[in-house]
């Protein structure tokens, strides 16, 4: 495969995709390359971002079709159509059965605004996200890239970035910090990363032979805590 083609399933704004479509056209996404943009609300603005950037953009709403079945079966015929290598969920809000997952087993990811296993899971979606954390009390969240598997928010973890909780964060300005500092930098790269990894010849070495690069951040940046190393 030497460019894999990406579709991007969304249900909203699209500030995600937006990440997205921007990294292809500034070359930090170039291992892949989005064909198409499916949505499950026709009113989401991520259509029009698409459409923008001359990406083909469908609605596929649930409630058109009788059951999830002829749904899935939907989605499925559109992604052969586009003859799609990866899948990309970006605040996509409907469950994929364990079938339709397995279509694309290894090659279908999801973002999530949380480290996850903490705040994930059914129910927990967008500002539920950030108020259960701030619930919590934790002084530290983020956003998680994931493998998608049949358990929601389930899969092997891709890549991860901590982002930093403040003392007057509401709900709302949690979401836009968590997407500024790790959604929008996080799924761009860990798409790039999955296209190259397809995408990568045979010969490759294996992976503990190649040079270890950091999948975690921290606020501040660096791969290590800001606090390690400052203890008295
Ligand atoms: C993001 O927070 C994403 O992590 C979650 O849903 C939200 C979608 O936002 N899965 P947008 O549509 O990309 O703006």
């Amino acid at each position: 495969m030497l460019s894999a083609r990406i579709a991007v399933l969304v249900s909203s704004g699209g500030t995600n995709l937006q990440a997205l479509l921007d990294a292809q056209a500034e070359g930090r996404l170039q291992s892949g390359s989005i064909v198409l943009v499916l949505s499950s609300r026709g009113d989401a603005r991520a259509l029009d971002r698409a459409r923008a950037h001359g990406v083909r953009a469908e609605a596929v709403e649930r409630r058109a079709f009788p059951d999830a079945a002829s749904f899935e079966q939907r989605l499925l015929e559109l992604l052969g159509e586009e003859r799609i290598d990866v899948v990309v969920l970006a605040g996509f809000l409907q469950i994929l059965s364990g079938a339709f997952v397995a279509c694309y087993a290894g090659r279908i990811v999801n973002i999530h605004p949380s480290l996850i296993p903490s705040f994930c899971g059914r129910g927990l979606y967008g500002l539920k996200v950030h108020k259960a954390a701030l619930d919590a009390g934790v002084r530290i969240t983020g956003a998680t890239v994931h493998l998608v598997d049949a358990t929601p928010d389930g899969g092997p973890i891709l890549m991860q970035k901590a982002v930093e909780v403040l003392p007057d964060d509401t709900p709302e300005t949690l979401q836009r910090r968590v997407m500024e500092q790790a959604e929008w930098r996080l799924l761009p790269e860990a798409v790039e990363r999955l296209c190259r990894d397809l995408g990568a010849p045979p010969q490759t070495p294996p992976r503990e032979q190649a040079p270890l690069e950091p999948l975690i951040s921290f606020p501040g940046g660096g791969v290590a805590p800001p606090w390690e190393g400052s203890m008295g």
